[in-house]
């Protein structure tokens, strides 16, 4: 959450910063604001609303000088306001720094602050650790900000310009990302890696408690106490392309566009004829993983509906008990971890903060940590024993789509190796698998061949109110996931049932006209939903039916239909979630809301 960038080097200020701040846009919009110094005098420009205010600010009245950070925010203290938004600067204009993360004792340190006279502006976190670090100041940047952050309690990232010291920025990292990126005479830092990709495809992740200077020409790196220290750059490889939108209106669309690709890649990456390849990052042995007691999977949100279809997969194929929880729950919850448990968390960013901290619960107690993570190098695949890339790309909209269908890709190959090694499926029954496996692309694209069927249908619905998404065994979690999607991007309220569960309840709500989609593909509950879809028929709702080509009953009894092709009970969530993705993103544009920006979220919430 919130975007950090900062430039120091020859080109213009004003296009590194806004570029930058663009790419992070994804992290939090309610306002921005960048800062440089020249001259011995600070510059700050800051705007409530979206960055291209920002923008227009810039053209009227652009910063002068080579050094400058920048911000893009999502409020957590204070209300997005032109005063709240970053930098924050001290009493004396003479400090000015953008921060990522929550500084939970900012009430005390603010108390004292105004007692010792200092003025404050805004009604953020973030202005204590700028008025701390002015005060801290004795002509050694780097000694006040290592001074200020020893007071800080919370998660955070900073980057610190100051005028006395106009040819560096100082940046430190507690509990939330920072990317430095080493360009030629020129370097740069950012929450994540695409607003540095226009520049250099060199970087250094920071660890929690690392301060770095950044010149012109060099940039070194300090532990808390100080001492210098050396770390490793690396290239990555993501294409300029890979973070733009190539002709589609949207990231999202984008990106539910690339998901057969995502699983092809997947398949030429992971599985080596009869074998399976996890990558460099998986170091588990086969008898480790033999001797698995248990499995508890914990994550946020998508991820978490991911991991629970992982639960049917595990029990299903591999015969292993799996627990699953939502991180928030799990990291206060004092969970049992006795036996020879694994646990895994799963996460497109790798900054969530609350997995983190779950994955942190249980390194505490000595678990073994396996996780499924987008972002090479985030702190989750760091901290992690082993880990599993998803290699779907960066995912840029704001919701998961892309993430999500590799997530569950990961997990049945995963399964599949589990059963391998505990006996529970013989080579024959997994080479079966590995070849439905390998339809699954052409099966994706034959469904998005068909995405004005599922426009034609979001016409229709689209000023619905209330959204049931029913689905049974395997498929209840991704009726879950069809919910998330409806309502975080068309703002449409939109609840998950396990189908079975209504007649308990929820169908008290349903009368006429009241939409409900239904997952009702070819599958071992295939019977019980139809029942299901029948008792909602009795009470007058409309159905739309998610079934399997060539089924002509389902068509007789939804109000609406989308087949997509046959597949085995345990993938059909990866073609599943296609459709139902189509259907929230259409029913999106068609209300006029900002898909890749829905209100009050953040791609990357790094704050639990
Ligand atoms: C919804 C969505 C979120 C994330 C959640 C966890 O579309 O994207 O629910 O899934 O915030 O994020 P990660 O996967 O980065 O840990």
């Amino acid at each position: 959450m919130c975007g950090i960038v900062g430039y120091i080097g020859d080109k213009d200020i004003n296009s590194v910063l806004m570029a930058g701040l663009w790419r992070l846009e994804y992290r939090g919009y309610d306002s921005s604001g960048v800062a440089s110094v020249m001259d011995g005098d600070m510059d700050v420009r800051k705007v409530k609303g979206r960055l291209m205010n920002l923008q227009e600010r810039l053209a009227d009245k652009p910063l002068l000088g080579n050094i400058g950070i920048g911000h893009t925010r999502w409020a957590t203290h204070g209300e997005p306001s032109d005063q709240n938004a970053h930098p924050q600067v001290g009493c004396k204009n003479q400090i000015a720094l953008v921060h990522n993360g929550i500084v939970e004792n900012y009430y005390t340190l603010k108390e004292e602050l105004l007692k010792r006279k200092h003025f404050f502006k805004s009604n953020t976190d973030t202005e204590v650790i700028a008025h701390l670090i002015e005060e801290n100041y004795n002509g050694n940047l780097k000694e006040s900000v290592l001074k200020t952050v020893s007071r800080l309690e919370g998660s955070y990232a900073i980057a610190v310009i100051c005028t006395e010291e106009p040819d560096k920025i100082v940046v430190y990292r507690y509990g939330s990302p920072l990317i430095v990126g080493i360009g030629k005479n020129e370097n740069l830092v950012a929450s994540d890696i695409p607003a540095l990709l226009d520049h250099t495809k060199d970087i250094i992740t920071m660890n929690d408690g690392e301060l770095g200077i950044m010149q012109k020409n060099k940039v070194e790196f300090f532990n808390n106490e100080g001492k210098k220290i050396t770390k490793e750059k690396r290239t990555i490889k993501w294409s300029a392309e890979s973070i733009e939108k190539v002709g589609f209106p949207h990231y999202m669309l984008k990106e539910i566009h690339e998901q057969p690709k995502v699983i092809q890649d997947n398949i030429d990456l992971k599985i080596k004829g009869k074998e399976f390849n996890f990558g460099e990052n998986f170091g588990f042995s086969p008898k480790e993983l033999a001797n698995l007691s248990h499995i508890i999977i914990q994550a946020c949100g998508t991820s978490w509906h991911a991991g629970y279809i992982g639960k049917y997969l595990f029990e299903d194929f591999a015969r292993i008990r799996t627990e699953i929880d939502i991180s928030s729950e799990f990291r206060y919850r004092n969970p049992i971890m006795d036996g020879e448990p694994l646990v895994m968390a799963i996460t497109q960013s790798g900054e969530t903060a609350d997995t983190l901290a779950g994955l942190r619960e249980a390194k505490a107690k000595f678990i073994k940590i396996l996780s499924l993570v987008n972002v090479r190098g985030s702190t989750i695949a760091r901290e992690s024993d082993s880990t599993i890339y998803l290699d779907a790309g960066p995912e840029i909209g704001v919701a998961s789509t892309k993430a999500f269908t590799s997530q569950i890709f990961q997990l049945y190959l995963f399964s599949l190796y589990l059963s391998k090694l505990k006996w529970t499926l013989n080579d024959s029954e997994i080479n079966k698998k590995i070849k439905e496996i390998k339809a699954l692309p052409k099966k994706m694209n034959k469904i998005l061949e068909k995405e004005n069927q599922i426009q034609e249908m979001a016409k229709k619905f689209k000023d619905s109110k209330d959204f049931m998404f029913i689905g049974r065994g395997i498929n209840y979690p991704t009726a879950l996931e069809g919910a998330l999607k409806l309502k975080e991007i068309s703002y449409i309220h939109a609840t998950g049932y396990p189908a079975g569960e209504m007649k308990h309840g929820p169908i008290a709500l349903i009368s006429e006209g009241s939409p409900v989609v239904a997952i009702a593909t070819k599958s071992s509950v295939y019977d019980k939903m139809l029942s299901n879809i029948e008792e909602l028929k009795s009470r007058k709702a409309r159905v739309i039916v998610i079934g399997t080509e060539g089924d002509k009953i389902i068509k007789k009894l939804g109000s609406d239909v989308f087949y997509i092709p046959e597949c085995t009970e345990n993938l059909s969530p990866i073609l599943v979630s296609i459709p139902l993705q189509l259907f929230a993103y259409h029913i999106a544009v068609l209300n006029g809301r900002d898909v890749d920006r829905p209100r009050n979220l953040a791609k990357s919430v790094t704050v639990e």
